[in-house]
């Protein structure tokens, strides 16, 4: 018996360790989420998380990996082992971090609307009573748009859906992070942003609990982008 707990207790190995071995960070992302990851016209994944992601496998001298991963998945995905963390726009949730261990916060959000130009019922979230409000299935945004009383929420695969569905009329507003409104409505005739964020958010980049060490080379990453300036350049890039 003694010899069988000894062979138990041989550590199993880590995720930092495989990491390491393989010499990659393997990140799911949804890729669906302008500006912070998604596909650009080349067909690669671009975006504000891909270029912090790309700073901190520098600093731990790894490659870089990433997975495009349906949102609605992406947890049990990285439970799956498909990949070792989630870095894509997610919000640090009371709900989430009971699946999920969370790295120190990246960016801070908040979720927005956003209506046709011509709608003037529609001047807050308060307004919502009684209208359709696109989001994309699972998100903080849907979480939250479920919560207010008369509102019927459609749910999405993606958010350029949403945005599809307010031009054809089938929905009366859309609520995602407000970034990510905020590029839709610039890059597009037709749409405003009504009101304030309703919610504060911050990202945080998810892994399997009790992966500590990851969690620790992976906030020190971080912690140096944010000191030696590399953060903020990347910010006016994306955020200008
Ligand atoms: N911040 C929101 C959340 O955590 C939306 C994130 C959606 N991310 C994406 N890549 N589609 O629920």
């Amino acid at each position: 018996a003694l010899f069988i707990m000894a062979g138990c207790s041989s550590q199993e190995q880590g995720t930092w360790q495989k990491i390491e071995k393989e010499g990659k960070l393997v990140v799911g992302m949804s890729a669906d989420y302008k500006p912070f990851e998604y596909h650009d016209k080349g067909d690669n994944i671009v975006g504000f998380d891909v270029d912090v992601l790309k700073e901190v496998s520098k600093k731990l001298n790894l490659k870089l990996e990433l997975k495009d991963t349906a949102w609605d998945g992406i947890i049990p995905g990285l439970q799956a082992k498909k990949y070792d963390l989630i870095m894509s726009a997610m919000t640090i949730t009371e709900e989430r971090k009971k699946a999920v261990g969370f790295s120190d916060s990246y960016f801070n959000a908040g979720q927005i609307i956003a209506v046709l130009d011509g709608n003037n019922n529609i001047k807050s979230v308060e307004d919502l009573k009684g209208k359709k409000v696109g989001v994309q299935l699972g998100t903080t945004a849907d979480l939250e748009a479920s919560e207010m009383e008369g509102v019927e929420v459609k749910r999405y695969e993606k958010i350029p859906q949403a945005f599809i569905e307010l031009n054809n009329g089938r929905v009366d507003a859309v609520a995602a992070d407000l970034p990510v409104v905020a590029k839709y409505t610039l890059e597009h005739s037709g749409v405003k942003i009504v009101g304030e964020p309703f919610t504060t958010e911050n990202f945080g980049i998810a892994m399997r609990k009790g992966d500590t060490e990851l969690l620790e080379k992976i906030n020190t990453a971080l912690a140096e982008l944010k000191q030696d300036g590399t953060y903020d350049e990347i910010y006016a890039k994306w955020f200008k």
